[in-house]
């Protein structure tokens, strides 16, 4: 049995657990830990994925804003990181996580979404691309054709250039 569950009723050890199986423990100094730092997750758009009474996937999205030179700022929603268990990758769970958050997100988000990801995935199944994104900025490294954008429940993109960090 499958069920999808916020994430805030997960304890957190066991969440940091599987984020560690699936990024790896060296993972905090990854580009979209700095661009989210301090802030805390979005609980309307943060979602487990229990299979069987075991936590098997997680979706994480944060506050974030897009910051031009002259001081505009606009809310963005950054998704992220979508982690499945590693032994049960590409069994359609992180598709299932993807399409709660992103039904979530037609009614709830506050602006619209972006994340750090491969368009393989997020643009193939998801409607994510990096057009919007190519005159951003983020604190760290980060593969352009891997900044993704979409537009989400009435919010657009900024499309100039502009620093991406928390909100
Ligand atoms: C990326 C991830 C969330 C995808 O979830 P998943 O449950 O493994 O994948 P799904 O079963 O939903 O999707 C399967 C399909 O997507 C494709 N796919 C999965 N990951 C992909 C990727 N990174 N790039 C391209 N295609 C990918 C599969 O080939 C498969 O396609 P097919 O149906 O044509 O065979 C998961 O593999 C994961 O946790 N990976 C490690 C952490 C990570 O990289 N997270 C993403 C960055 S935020």
């Amino acid at each position: 049995m499958v069920e999808l569950l916020p994430l805030s009723d997960i304890e957190p050890q066991a969440v940091e657990h599987l984020l560690d199986a699936a990024f790896g423990t060296d993972r905090f100094g990854r580009t979209a830990y700095r661009i989210r730092e301090g802030v805390d997750q979005v609980r309307a758009l943060s979602f487990a994925l229990i299979e069987n009474g075991a936590l098997v996937g997680t979706i994480q999205c944060w506050p974030v804003a897009h910051r031009a030179g002259d001081g505009t700022a606009t809310s963005l929603v950054m998704v992220g990181p979508v982690a499945v268990r590693p032994d049960l990758q590409r069994g359609g769970h992180g598709r299932v996580l993807m399409a709660h958050m992103l039904a979530a997100a037609e009614t709830k988000a506050d602006a619209a979404l972006m994340m750090i990801g491969d368009p393989e995935y997020y643009g193939r199944f998801f409607g994510f691309t990096a057009d919007a994104t190519a005159a951003w900025g983020l604190p760290g490294p980060y593969e352009p054709r891997r900044l993704l954008a979409r537009a989400v429940n009435g919010h657009g993109l900024p499309t100039g250039a502009g620093m991406i960090g928390p909100r």
